[in-house]
């Protein structure tokens, strides 16, 4: 019997993309043939970073991992996991707070497309804490985010955040 070749989604909105990511896309790489990370464009957030140089970060970062493709998706998730041909969604649970949102998520995408499975991973627990939101914030008052974010990151960070002179 030939196996079949299994892509998975990684979906999410990597404003910026954090060690935590880093470490579940890390996990669905031993579990799928391949594995597409892909940005979401989403208009009703204001992000950090623009849909372009968050691709950059994460082609720096896990883009030479074999198996993985970057890429980035407009509309609905469901529409992308069946334009990419994926077999599942893969998101990271950090801790039980993720849960309801991302159960929520889940349901709703299966609802809407009844093939659309998802797959949670947990990251490392020394990233549980991790969020970009709280990086972003974290970045802008100054504080160390190197422990939490690639170099490629942390520099495109500083950058952003940098004072006028
Ligand atoms: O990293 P995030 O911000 O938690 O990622 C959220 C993302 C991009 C996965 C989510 O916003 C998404 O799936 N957007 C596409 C629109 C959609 O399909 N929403 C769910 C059904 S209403």
């Amino acid at each position: 019997m030939t196996k079949a070749f299994r892509t998975a989604l990684c979906p999410g909105s990597f404003d910026p993309v954090t060690n935590g990511h880093l470490d579940v896309i890390g996990r669905a790489v031993h579990l799928f043939d391949r594995v597409i990370v892909a940005v979401g464009r989403n208009q009703a957030k204001a992000p950090i970073f623009t849909v372009e140089e968050r691709v950059q970060h994460l082609r720096a970062t896990c883009g030479e991992l074999d198996g993985v493709d970057i890429a980035c998706f407009s509309g609905l998730l469901v529409d992308a996991v069946r334009d990419f041909g994926a077999v599942a969604v893969v998101r990271g649970l950090r801790a039980v707070s993720d849960f309801e949102f991302e159960f929520q998520m889940a349901l709703m995408n299966r609802e809407l497309s009844p093939d659309c499975e998802t797959v949670f991973l947990m990251p490392s627990p020394k990233y549980s804490f991790v969020s970009s939101t709280m990086i972003c914030q974290l970045a802008r008052m100054k504080g160390d985010i190197l422990p939490f974010v690639p170099d490629v990151v942390a520099r495109a960070l500083e950058e952003r955040f940098r004072d006028p002179v």
